[in-house]
């Protein structure tokens, strides 16, 4: 049988990028391969992300254009799958005519079923109800094959006030622990090195299960895989750092010296109707611990900038936490007003202009943390887990440091998949250079 060719275009987050994985990897199963062109496949899938208004506006005018390359092949198959979807459901039907698939990202392994409706009855199919029970494992088409993502959850119990994400990917809802063992257990077989254990609030892990299990019981599992060297995971939230996982996460060796941490806000007000459930106090607290038992751990975080009633003095607050905390890495996001949820009707809805001038002030000072910290580790050693080769070097090889650092060094192709010592030579604010010590041991 011939394949069939499958376009897949992803929005947002590494969420998104692995639910791309795994539907790909379920229409793999039903003769479908990747295509790089959108103009030559049988099937276009466009995975969106709703998180900021941009994004979304994004997904909507590439699905417009794929709509259109319909008109000259009828028989292409157009899907909307991720956040989007999810939020507007049959309504995007309405918009787009050509559309034959709507699903939301707890759907996903229900897409061989759709597909076959589909071609049963020739009619579109919507599926944005939540599936009884925990997730189910489906298989992934991973593009990488040193480093893995793993889901080991889906949707957020929480309620930020600026977040969309608990309308678009429902209520929490964890995997067996079982079942995520044995996907690990398959990766290290495959030769996996590093895996990425991903979730909206991914340290909540095992609160709806009966398991008994909570995050840091399945990281000491995940630990104990033979094969695997690398473990990180995101995101985690500040509230459900608990001693007992950051005491997990100081012994365990594979789990990574880096940890990011969204912080949103320096100032205990906004952070307060936010409702992030935590004060900076004890943000700050969860920092130091680590500090005291991994003083070489690496943080980064989000912020949100402009958040509703956000003050000159809030923001500077924001700001002497970023220094104060002493970020590798700030990504930060001017607030964008997301439908059904709470601030965006609030009141004291800060001005672009203002949130743009905040903007600035955030990106000059995260600019110069990153490429003082980068700085401080020239004429050192770093273990490198060596990806590729380089994309804009071909001599040379690159890869990350435990503190998720990229470095690039010279080097022969054989050490590519191999955990490598490097002395660090140079440094900017977005990479590191080096020389590989191969040969040398590395000491933990
Ligand atoms: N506006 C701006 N940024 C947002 N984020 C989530 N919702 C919004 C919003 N409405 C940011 C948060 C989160 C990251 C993934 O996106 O900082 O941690």
């Amino acid at each position: 049988m011939s394949s069939k060719r499958l376009y897949i275009k992803t929005f947002g987050c590494q969420m998104n990028v692995h639910d791309s994985e795994r539907i790909s990897g379920l229409l793999r199963e039903e003769g479908y391969r990747l295509t790089e062109k959108p103009d030559e496949a049988d099937m276009i899938i466009v995975n969106t992300c709703n998180i900021r208004e941009k994004s979304e506006q994004k997904a909507y005018s590439d699905l417009g254009r794929f709509a259109m390359l319909k008109r000259d092949r009828p028989g292409l198959i157009l899907g909307m799958a991720g956040c989007v979807a999810q939020k507007d459901g049959e309504k995007v039907l309405k918009r787009y005519k050509g559309l034959d698939l709507v699903f939301g990202s707890s759907n996903i392994e229900n897409v061989p079923q759709m597909l076959r409706t589909i071609t049963l009855t020739a009619r579109p199919v919507v599926m944005v109800e939540e599936p009884p029970g925990p997730p189910k494992t489906t298989p992934a088409d991973r593009k990488d094959r040193i480093r893995a993502w793993v889901s080991i959850m889906e949707g957020c119990d929480r309620h930020c006030a600026f977040c969309v994400v608990p309308v678009t990917r429902g209520r929490e809802r964890s995997r067996l622990s079982a079942e995520i063992v044995q996907e690990v257990s398959h990766l290290a077989e495959a030769g996996y090195k590093e895996i990425t254990l991903l979730g909206q609030t991914v340290n909540s892990y095992g609160k709806n299960l009966d398991e008994g299990l909570d995050f840091a019981d399945l990281l000491r599992m995940l630990d104990a895989v033979d094969g695997i060297e690398r473990i990180r995971f995101m995101s985690p939230h500040p509230s459900d750092m608990t001693p007992k996982l950051i005491e997990t996460m100081a012994e365990l060796p594979k789990v990574c010296e880096f940890l990011h941490l969204p912080l949103q806000s320096g100032s205990d007000d906004v952070l307060k109707r936010m409702g992030r459930g935590y004060t900076l106090n004890e943000y700050r607290r969860t920092i130091g611990y680590f500090r005291r038992l991994v003083p070489d751990m690496a943080f980064s975080t989000d912020i949100i900038i402009g958040f509703p009633g956000e003050s000159e003095d809030d923001f500077q607050k924001t700001l002497d936490a970023v220094a104060e905390f002493d970020y590798d890495n700030v990504y930060y996001f001017p607030y964008s007003q997301r439908p059904n949820t709470p601030a965006a009707q609030w009141e004291g809805q800060i001005p672009d202009e203002v949130k743009n001038a905040r903007f600035a002030r955030l990106s000059a000072l995260e600019k110069a943390l990153a490429r003082e910290k980068n700085q401080r580790l020239i004429g050192g050693v770093q273990e490198v887990l060596v990806e590729d080769r380089s994309k804009r070097d071909q001599a040379k090889l690159t890869g990350r440091t435990r503190s998720n650092k990229l470095v690039h060094f010279e080097g022969p192709d054989r050490e590519i998949g191999r955990l490598i010592p490097v002395r660090i030579t140079s440094a900017s604010a977005t990479f590191l250079e080096g020389v590989g010590l191969q040969g040398a041991v590395l000491e933990r």
